[in-house]
């Protein structure tokens, strides 16, 4: 039930391949970038807050070679659709919809004075798409990686993670924070990345109990409100710091939201309450982590689930159901925590648990939620793997 992580080996071969048919050329680069899964601290990477991700072991490779035209061919195996961009103009959003990540990379580049030269490039990808897994990030993170290597420019990690954040803004229309890109961008095998999300800082935390693994369930939904739901989920939290009065959501105490209440709706007043509770989690947890504690999650990753379906309002019944069965299964199972990852209304679950018992988590996770929802999920394990990287 535990769907295998494609090797990395292979996809390349793949891709290379693939590249050798659409445009007849070898592959000189290849750039690889992980998606991410997020252990505890969610949305409030836009709140000045912590949040504590790490790379997966699924990936988006490019493969490419230099063509000498002024233009960017690129192929992908998840459409049909290629990409031509030319090069020697100011990017803008273009069609089709996808390539928008990689013209809002070559802007980013540009806009440093850097020139990207003409190159081909296929595109292969194990991040399933949709799944609250930053398959996006990813993208940016591959081809800010592949620019690197064609132009001979290396950015810092952060400055890459920055330049991949402003595409998604500008050039997919998403609002996010840091925690995605940096997940991709900072990503170490064996290490979760507690990110302070007020200065920038990345910090690496080691999952290191060889005894414990982390289960990622796809619900294979995607409810349609996503994309205004988190603009205006972002939008609470700045009105309610707004009228709690404070610079940043960092100094804001639980005594200050209460004084605050009475100045706040209903619902600002609960956004605002998740907010101050994740922070304190998430820092609790990465503590807890240090200590080599990792069992000790549970409860902070449950709380999490219920702050974010009952408080901030991102989660949705598929994402409970998975969650409701993970703790159904509970410790003598071998499940220490689950909660929703990632953006929400939708998406993936996460499940820290015992290494040994992960298969058949899995399978009671699949049976449970197919007898719930009638939807097959996908799920698989994956511990911290190493970030975006030329190969
Ligand atoms: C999306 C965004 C991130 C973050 C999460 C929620 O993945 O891209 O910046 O806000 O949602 O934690």
């Amino acid at each position: 039930m535990l769907s295998p992580n494609p090797p990395l080996e292979s996809l390349i071969a793949d891709a290379k391949a693939r590249l050798k048919q659409h445009y007849d050329c070898d592959a000189t680069l290849v750039a690889v970038a992980p998606g991410r899964v997020n252990l505890i601290g969610e949305h409030i990477d836009y709140c000045d807050g912590f949040v504590l991700p790490f790379a997966i072991e699924r990936s988006i490779i490019i493969v490419a070679a230099p063509n000498g035209r002024s233009e960017a061919r690129i192929a992908t195996a998840s459409t049909d659709e290629p990409a031509v961009i030319a090069l020697d103009r100011t990017q803008i959003t273009g069609s089709p919809k996808w390539s928008n990540y990689i013209r809002g990379v070559i802007h980013g580049f540009n806009a440093r004075n850097i020139s990207v030269p003409g190159f081909d490039a296929f595109i292969v990808s194990s991040v399933p798409g949709g799944a609250g897994l930053s398959s996006s990030a990813a993208l940016e993170c591959a081809t800010a990686t592949l620019l690197e290597g064609l132009t001979g420019e290396v950015l810092s990690t952060k400055e890459k993670a920055l330049l991949a954040q402003k595409a998604e803004h500008d050039f997919a229309n998403v609002p996010c924070g840091i925690m995605d890109q940096f997940a991709s961008a900072f990503g170490e095998e064996g290490q979760l990345i507690l990110i302070d999300c007020q200065n920038g800082e990345p910090q690496l935390v080691p999952f290191a109990d060889p005894s414990l693994t982390i289960i990622v369930a796809n619900t294979k939904v995607s409810h349609e409100l996503s994309d205004g739901g988190y603009a205006a989920r972002r939008k609470s939290t700045e009105d309610g710091l707004a009228l709690i009065g404070k610079a940043s959501w960092r100094d804001v105490t639980s005594e200050d939201l209460a004084a605050a209440e009475s100045k706040m709706d209903a619902t600002t007043f609960k956004r605002s309450r998740h907010v101050i509770g994740e922070m304190h989690r998430t820092l609790e947890a990465a503590e807890l982590l240090k200590q080599g504690k990792a069992r000790e999650l549970g409860s902070l990753m449950y709380a999490s689930h219920a702050s974010l379906r009952d408080d901030f309002e991102v989660s949705c019944e598929e994402l409970d159901i998975l969650v409701d069965i993970a703790e159904e299964i509970g410790a003598e199972g071998g499940v220490i925590g689950a909660r929703m990852t990632g953006g929400g209304f939708g998406g993936s679950t996460v499940t820290l648990c015992e290494a040994d018992k992960a298969e058949d988590i899995a399978q009671k996770l699949a049976e449970g939620y197919q007898i719930r929802t009638g939807i097959q999920p996908e799920i698989f394990a994956s511990r911290p793997a190493d970030g975006a990287r030329l190969i």
